[in-house]
């Protein structure tokens, strides 16, 4: 079942084909030197960027999803407390989950969460699967949550787009035209996909999120220290 969408940009992927040109290898070498110099002096140190335990980042994920940073640090850290593994998350009382969310919101997500250890537990032996297509077939694991999991815990050359990262490749690689259109967006995931470096995967999309979260901001983006304006399809900004 696909993930919930987002409000702003539909993020999950779309079968038809992507329109626009892709960035040419000497753009996506630029562009990925540019963000990982960025990344190493202001990155976030953050606990989901000190494992690559399946099940951590999979919690980390579906935190992270609609609620910002600061306030998932918190609960991140009782939640693993409580439910410290698939097995035990997927035998935990419904209310007891949905209670522990607390206050979160999208209460959805606490039950996604469970539903997805329950399967894990049934077909995998509380493991999560490394692959693209199984991970899909998993209730509640859409395509961004997917490429997480696999470049985040597996660190396999995967490709995220979320709202953040969307808004990033758009601004520099698009520029103009409709951001939430149908083939736009499969043509972002397109670019994600590309630019994924062959090392360095982990740190690659950590980096984007960061950017996203913290210069390339959907409200006045900071232009003024960022390090892609140079090649930045959108710079000047003048109406965003
Ligand atoms: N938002 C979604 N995933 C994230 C991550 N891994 N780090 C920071 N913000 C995020």
């Amino acid at each position: 079942m696909p993930q919930k969408r987002s409000v702003r940009t539909r993020t999950t992927r779309a079968p038809r084909k992507a329109s626009g040109a892709v960035p040419a290898p000497a753009a996506r070498r630029l562009f990925r030197t540019r963000l990982l110099t960025w990344y190493g002096r202001h990155g976030r140190d953050l606990p989901w960027r000190n494992t690559d335990d399946p099940y951590h980042i999979l919690v980390s994920e579906i935190m992270l999803q609609q609620t910002q940073v600061d306030r998932v640090l918190p609960k991140y850290a009782e939640w693993l407390d409580k439910y410290p593994s698939m097995e035990v998350l997927a035998t935990a009382p419904e209310d007891d989950v949905t209670a522990t969310w607390y206050p979160l919101g999208y209460n959805i997500r606490p039950r996604r969460l469970q539903t997805i250890a329950r399967e894990a537990v049934a077909r995998f032996d509380g493991k999560l699967p490394d692959d693209e297509e199984t991970l899909l077939s998993f209730k509640g694991i859409g395509a961004y949550t997917a490429g997480a999991i696999r470049s985040f815990a597996f660190r396999q050359r995967a490709a995220i787009l979320d709202t953040n990262v969307a808004r990033v490749l758009f601004r520099v690689f698009v520029g103009t035209g409709d951001a939430k259109a149908h083939a736009t967006v499969r043509h972002l995931w397109t670019i994600s996909e590309v630019l994924v470096p062959q090392r360095r995967v982990f740190d690659f999309n950590q980096a984007l999120m960061d950017f996203g979260a913290m210069v390339c901001v959907a409200r006045n983006p900071r232009c003024l220290v960022c390090p892609m304006t140079k090649s930045c399809k959108s710079y000047p900004f003048n109406e965003m």
